[in-house]
């Protein structure tokens, strides 16, 4: 995790690097700090917790300079306290990262009996100690950056700046992104674009093993071998309004309600013609035997909803897995699968190893994300927007429902190349899609009915979410939303299980919150419920107005949601379970936007 940014520009740096950080706060928020070259003078300053603390500290030490290094942390070497915030520095070389080195014990060790001396616990400083190390041997800032990168092993995007060079910064990147914004005179590095957007909008995306030398006047850029590349500068269009709360109290508020208008855009971005149109080179599902989806979180579980529907529709085998699981597994891919990795950042380390796991074994890989230039988007043969926009909440909310609107018509394409749905069943399909915006919005105006619900909750313990078929994954969706953001223990579990184990939880202080449209299986999960409510559990019914006419009498509350088509209800049922959450952690006080101990990109294993 970790977001990082360089600036050597026209104008005092710090500004711009603290509002750049704003922007990548979402990576981590352990710590921040910057450091600038001013008038040849390396200095830095740092300071623990959020990037209001650098920015108070600022106001009392400033720093001046326009050449200038930041970084926002989530801590992963080290506790999260000053000495261990970046910048870091070892004598003339200040360094940010991203990533973790994998041989710092090595290199650090090999250091300590050259007789340089270590101030913290990070791997992050082994680098700078590094580059000095070739610093002190004679080499020039080029020449020991250089010798020193080639040293690193793991995962790094990083930035150094030099005391005496006002006009120098080299930045490198293995397996975590990182873009070069070009501006008039002027040059910026950043995690991503969206940091760099009130700079600039024309962006080079540094690709795997490149490390770029760059002046405001000059951008050279190597990869690993050491030759020079010429990458493309791509204008980036980054829609300033979606990073602001719009009015509402937290991002996670404005992304819940922006739902109908994003999925709406995805459904019009697929449907384009008669049928469902998917960009790039084709996909026929005729040449697949297996599906295997691998992500995280979830992500994971829009993937376990999706499995559900392949399997329903379009009779296809499919295997889930969480990727960090999946990674390590060895699993064998017969050559006839599609592999399919889902990610809203498409950041994610372990799914972008699960992908490189796949690659030269499954026939096609797919990639359902909602950051397009992202590295898992451009490892893939095939790339499906989810066409979110902007996510700035740490609680993955209109990804999750725009993952599983794609994946919803991708399960719609594999069943009719399969022949199992004709062109009308098709044209059902769609019709049913088209109009779950206008039922998500029916369900956002429950939003200050589900806060009534959510206040007692939030003063729950414990919290069961129970679902069966695809509202199983949905209720582990809810649980997860739920303890991330309102620090409730939530748990989902398919209702049939319960009575394997988890019932003995129940009691009258666990709210069962049991999600369950009236489908084929309601009556099933209905019998689930009752037998929760005779061992005295008080039962949260979400369903439709018949569910609730049927079986809603004797629970402790009941939300009812629109009707919804049976297969498209985790869509819809996602607005509640999402709704709760927020309202939960918001009587409860938290941090909705940046809950404890999480990041929103988690690009270290
Ligand atoms: C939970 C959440 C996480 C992410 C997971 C994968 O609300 O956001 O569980 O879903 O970290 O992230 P991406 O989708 O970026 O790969």
């Amino acid at each position: 995790m970790c977001g990082i940014v360089g600036v050597l520009g026209n104008h005092e740096a710090a500004p711009l690097l603290v509002e750049a950080l704003k922007r990548l706060e979402y990576r981590g928020y352990d710590s921040a700090g910057i450091a600038t070259v001013n008038d040849g003078a390396l200095d830095r300053r740092r300071a623990v917790g959020k990037l209001v603390n650098l920015s108070d500290l600022l106001v009392h030490e400033p720093l001046a300079g326009k050449a200038g290094i930041g970084h926002t942390r989530w801590a992963t070497h080290g506790a999260p306290n000053v000495a261990n915030a970046h910048p870091h520095r070892a004598g003339p070389v200040a360094v940010v990262h991203n990533g973790i080195i994998e041989n710092f014990r090595e290199l650090r060790a090999e250091l300590a009996r050259a007789g340089l001396h270590f101030e913290t616990e990070t791997d992050t400083e082994t680098i700078a100690l590094l580059v000095q190390h070739m610093l002190n041997q004679g080499m020039t800032p080029r020449d020991a950056a250089s010798a020193a990168i080639g040293r690193l092993e793991g995962a790094f995007a990083l930035a150094l700046l030099f005391d005496g060079e006002d006009d120098l910064m080299i930045a490198a990147r293995k397996g975590s992104p990182l873009a070069i914004g070009h501006g008039k005179g002027e040059v910026f590095v950043g995690s991503d674009a969206m940091a760099l957007a009130p700079m600039t909008d024309q962006i080079t995306y540094l690709e795997e093993g490149d490390w770029a030398y760059l002046t405001r006047e000059h951008v050279e850029i190597r990869d690993a071998s050491g030759t020079l590349v010429n990458r493309p500068v791509q204008t980036v269009n980054i829609d300033l309004a979606q990073v602001e709360k719009g009015g509402h109290r937290h991002f996670m508020a404005k992304e819940i309600a922006e739902q109908p208008t994003v999925l709406g855009d995805a459904l019009a971005h697929y449907l384009r013609g008669e049928g469902i149109e998917l960009p790039g080179p084709g996909l026929d599902f005729n040449d697949f035997d297996r599906l295997v989806m691998v992500a995280c979180g979830t992500a994971n579980y829009a993937c376990v909803v999706a499995k559900y529907w392949f399997e329903q529709l379009a009779g296809i085998s499919v295997e889930v897995d969480i990727a960090s699981e999946f990674r390590y597994r060895e699993p064998p891919i017969p050559p006839r699968s599609l592999a399919l990795f889902v990610s809203q950042s498409g950041e994610t380390a372990d799914t972008l190893a699960a992908l490189r796991y796949c690659e030269g074994k499954a026939q096609r890989i797919a990639a359902v994300v909602n950051v397009t230039e992202s590295s898992i988007a451009r490892e893939s043969d095939l790339v499906l927007p989810i066409r979110a926009g902007t996510e700035i909440g740490v609680a993955s909310t209109k990804a999750f429902t725009c993952q599983l609107t794609v994946l919803f018509l991708l399960a719609l394409k594999a069943a009719h190349d399969r022949g199992r749905l004709d062109g009308e069943e098709l044209d059902a399909h769609l019709t049913a899609l088209r109009r779950i915006p206008g039922l998500l919005n029916t369900a956002l105006a429950q939003s200050d009915q589900i806060a009534t619900v959510a206040k007692p909750v939030s003063e729950a313990r414990d919290v069961l979410f129970l679902g069966r078929g695809a509202m199983f994954p949905l209720a582990m969706e809810g649980a997860l939303k739920l303890k991330e953001i309102s620090y409730i223990h939530a748990e989902g579990y398919a209702s049939g299980e319960l009575k394997h184990g988890p019932i003995a939880l129940v009691d009258k202080t666990v709210p069962v919150i049991v999600m369950a449209p009236s489908d084929h299986l309601f009556d099933k999960t209905v019998s689930n419920m009752q037998e929760v409510m005779a061992r005295g559990g008080k039962v949260l019914l979400i369903t439709d107005a018949r569910g609730a006419k049927a079986a809603g009498e004797d629970c402790w509350k009941v939300l009812v949601m629109p009707e919804v088509a049976a297969l498209l209800a985790p869509i819809l049922y996602a607005l509640p379970a999402q709704l709760l959450a927020y309202h939960a952690a918001v009587a409860k006080g938290t941090d909705v936007d940046q809950p404890r101990n999480l990041a929103k990109s988690v690009t270290v294993e």
